[in-house]
């Protein structure tokens, strides 16, 4: 039998773990920069958690099962509920603004594709109980950083506002599902099944074209103004005026590579105010915005907003990036038995200065350990050898340039650090 790893999930080997353990390490980094800690939740939650806000018809895109005692559970899609329920159980009495950020495995059961998983990662962030703008320009800069950071340079902010849109459907009795499956179509880009959809509730034909139009205008700040010349409902009015005050913001903030788009809906059904998507080229490699469960999962009223990135996504356009890989800086081979137990001290004592070695574990010749301390990549193999280590010394051989020469043990670990430019 052949056992095979389930579709849609991936191994990662060393090479990958390497660029992915650097991009997580640079998201920190800056993520704490702007004052975020990092939180931990379940990877499985109440199923219920996640069907409250977004109706019984998300299970299908979800892995969920019964446990042992009958409770149904689900792997969680993505962090925003699991965070929003943590939040009501231990933080309400928490001093706000929380920031918190997050970094986990999700599952969704989708149709595996280039770049779509049904095990991937997400890093994200939530923002809990700022206001609006400042929250959100403040998180856009800081998903912008992220990306500056990891040396992206062609990416797109696209920059939207659930009202706009809702707000048009809602004046003219579109309402309840009926609007979120309008919403979930605009963010599927399904144009045939919207129109479809329109046909099928009597959406008048004048309303479709304007619905239309209306996503599809993205542009500069002068879009926000010809949106105005068109919709005239409060609600979408007051969404314009809200992004034209976040703009003014994100430039206070540095913030660039974005524009308005209107025809920006996104999947989940949670959002209520400013959202925003990130591209390269037709990825999307980022998520979020303002919405509202909390209130909705029992707590008071407080305003939150956040994003996360495709962490595998990011990966991938961040590319091969990395230095040369290698197991360890340093490799000890003991020329003979003899010798075995110095080598095993010999590299503790490497180890304990703070640099990475390995050391010989099955017991093959010189010539073998060699060509193994190649494959590891080391800088410098050590050669313990009965002569050399009667006078306190071992052979450092640069596995670069070849170059062999006698150093002293009690001065190996700043040789070593010297030519290994540590510290
Ligand atoms: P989302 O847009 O559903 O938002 O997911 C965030 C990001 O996860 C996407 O932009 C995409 O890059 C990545 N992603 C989604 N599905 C897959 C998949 N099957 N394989 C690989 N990558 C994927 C959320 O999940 C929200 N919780 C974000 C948020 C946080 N909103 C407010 N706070």
């Amino acid at each position: 039998m052949e056992l095979r790893k389930p579709r849609g999930t991936r191994d990662f080997l060393f090479e990958d773990m390497e660029l992915r353990k650097n991009v997580e390490m640079k998201l920190r980094n800056v993520f704490e920069r702007y004052g975020y800690r990092e939180i931990k939740t379940p990877i499985f939650e109440h199923l219920k958690l996640f069907t409250i806000k977004s109706g019984e018809e998300i299970k299908e895109q979800m892995y969920h099962f019964k446990d042992k005692g009958g409770r149904n559970l689900a792997l969680r899609p993505e962090l925003t509920a699991p965070i929003a329920r943590l939040y009501v159980n231990k933080l309400q009495r928490f001093p706000k603004p929380i920031k918190m950020y997050y970094f986990g495995s999700c599952f969704r059961y989708e149709r595996p594709q280039a770049g779509r998983f049904r095990q991937f990662w997400q890093f994200g962030c939530e923002l809990i109980g700022g206001k609006s703008p400042e929250a959100e320009a403040e998180t856009i800069a800081l998903a912008y950083d992220c990306l500056k950071e990891l040396g992206l340079k062609n990416f797109k902010i696209h920059i939207g506002h659930m009202g706009i849109v809702r707000g048009m459907l809602e004046e003219n009795g579109v309402k309840g599902e009926k609007q979120d499956h309008i919403m979930t179509l605009i963010d599927k880009g399904d144009k045939e099944e919207l129109s479809r959809y329109l046909n099928e509730i009597s959406f008048p034909s004048e309303l479709q074209e304007l619905l239309f139009s209306l996503i599809e205008m993205k542009g500069d700040s002068k879009i926000l103004d010809e949106i105005l010349d068109i919709v005239g409902y409060r609600r979408s009015v007051e969404a314009i005026q809200e992004l034209k005050n976040l703009e003014s913001l994100l430039e206070v903030f540095g913030v660039k590579n974005y524009l308005m788009d209107p025809g920006i809906a996104r999947g989940l059904d949670y959002y209520t105010g400013i959202v925003f998507e990130i591209y390269i080229s037709k990825t999307q490699i980022c998520g979020g915005g303002t919405y509202n469960l909390i209130e909705l999962f029992g707590g008071e009223k407080v305003e939150s907003t956040g994003f996360a990135f495709g962490f595998d996504r990011l990966v991938e356009a961040v590319g091969n990036k990395t230095e040369k890989f290698s197991f360890a800086d340093v490799f000890v081979a003991p020329v003979s038995d003899e010798t075995r137990e110095a080598a095993f001290k010999i590299a503790q004592k490497i180890r304990k200065s703070g640099i990475s070695a390995d050391v010989d574990l099955s017991r093959r010749k010189l010539g073998k350990l060699l060509s193994y301390a190649d494959h590891l990549g080391v800088k410098y193999t050590i050669i313990v050898g009965k002569k050399e280590l009667k006078q306190k010394r071992v052979t450092v051989k640069d596995m670069e340039s070849g170059e062999q020469k006698e150093v002293q043990i009690d001065d190996l670990s700043d040789y070593l650090r010297r030519g290994l430019k540590k510290f």
